[in-house]
């Protein structure tokens, strides 16, 4: 397809004056054919002529950032164009500058030049793999993808947050209307882990069996397993916060860049120059905690929001277990477990957070982490199902579809 083909100012719902804005357009006609490579590449084989009920944003109001249709994906739009209104007045109110106005000004050259780096990595890419680890996991099976989307999306979620706070304003914004996005991915991951952890107690009090062997033999994920892949998906996770000290960390605050999650609600200074926070090292073989100074810990700070806000959905995923009559239940591992940035990079310790030896770690980790058996169990379970209404045996039907949709409504058009 000829690049020029494609009217942009008609397709991309936009509310930063696309049509006059030479510069956007350029920009986003070199990226949107790469967008259509890519999805080419790596989505769904054989994809490329169905009718997807797909949500995108046409503008920012309430009704119009979560607008769903049938849509071929090549045809597929994202709102990215999409900005909440600007203050003029509005001041920065946190880091050195506090007081001072927002900027307003876009970056230059340097920010571009970023910006078409960011766009040639690519997730699981062996040549150009993203920056941040946890993107390059592989997402083989729905129960991985539903974990991506509870766990990693809500990286997504504290990572936007604290940038919604910058006081360069454009940032600010663009990050605010991304909240949105985010907020449906962690819904798929929810519902989703909670749909299998339905199903699984359904046969488990059907066969009056806590046995992994047995429930895998009919057809659906025990709960080990989904605690395993809970662990691995969490702990590679709280690794994309970073290092618990970081000086950066501290410049992008006090240069009004990056804030806290909630800073404008927050009740100190807002320029932390005075504070400490509590973070865990290894110290003789044992973990403890050690004050240091605050604004050197805001990753840490980060990561600590993330950790209270992931505890919500295994806690709905407990009742779901309860309310079953069983007496099993999901948690997050500890902090410490399977690090690999940061000063408990390396600790062997296990989920409870106690710190094992070499040989204890190897001869348990296969209780703690998904093992190529678990995976290839999992796998073997996603089969095709493309009758409206019928759903996988491993997996619960939804309490609503998406959009409110009755539950067996044709998402995919097969054709
Ligand atoms: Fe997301």
């Amino acid at each position: 397809m000829a690049m020029s083909s494609i009217d942009y100012r008609e397709k991309i719902p936009n509310n930063v004056n696309l049509t006059e804005d030479r510069g956007l357009r350029r920009a986003l006609e070199r990226w949107h054919p790469n967008y259509l490579d890519w999805w080419a590449d790596t989505g769904p084989e054989g994809s490329q002529d169905f009718d997807v009920y797909l949500r995108t944003a046409v503008s920012v109001d309430p009704k119009g950032w979560a607008q769903f249709d049938h849509v071929k994906m090549p045809d597929y739009r994202w709102g990215i164009f999409l900005n909440i209104p600007g203050d003029p007045d509005r001041r920065i109110h946190f880091g050195d500058h506090k007081g001072e106005k927002a900027w307003h000004e876009y970056f230059g050259r340097d920010g571009r030049d970023e910006g078409e780096a960011l766009l040639e990595r690519r997730a699981g890419d062996d040549d150009n793999p993203r920056i941040l680890s946890a993107f390059n996991e592989k997402t083989p099976d729905w129960l991985s993808l539903f974990m991506f989307t509870y766990f990693t999306d809500r990286d997504g979620k504290f990572q936007l947050c604290a940038l919604a706070e910058s006081g360069f304003d454009p940032l600010a914004r663009t990050t605010k209307f991304m909240l949105t996005e985010e907020a449906h991915h962690m819904f798929v991951g929810e519902t989703g882990v909670s749909r299998v952890v339905q199903r699984t107690c359904q046969v488990m009090n059907e066969l009056k069996t806590d046995d992994p062997e047995k429930l895998r033999a009919a057809g659906v994920i025990d709960l080990e397993t989904v605690q395993r892949y809970i662990n691995f998906h969490y702990s590679v996770t709280i690794d994309l916060f970073g290092a618990e000290e970081s000086s950066n960390a501290a410049t992008f605050y006090s240069s009004g860049l990056k804030g806290r999650f909630g800073e404008g609600k927050r009740d100190d200074d807002h320029v932390l120059k005075d504070g400490t926070y509590k973070v865990l090292h290894l110290v003789n073989g044992a973990l403890r905690e050690v004050e240091v100074p605050m604004l050197n810990a805001l990753n840490e700070v980060l990561r600590d929001d993330y950790i209270t806000d992931s505890q919500g959905g295994i806690s709905r995923w407990n009742k779901v277990i309860a309310k079953a009559g069983i007496a099993f239940r999901l948690q997050l591992p500890h902090k410490a477990f399977h690090r690999r940035i940061g000063s408990l990079a390396g600790v062997k310790a296990s989920p409870e957070g106690r710190v094992s030896r070499d040989e204890e770690w190897h001869a348990r980790v296969g209780e703690w982490l998904p093992t190529d058996e678990d995976r290839g169990f999992v796998a073997s379970l996603m089969g095709r199902v493309v009758e409206p209404g019928k759903f996988a045996n491993w997996i619960a039907p939804p309490v609503i579809g998406v959009n409110r949709q009755p539950v067996n409504f044709e998402y995919v058009r097969l054709g």
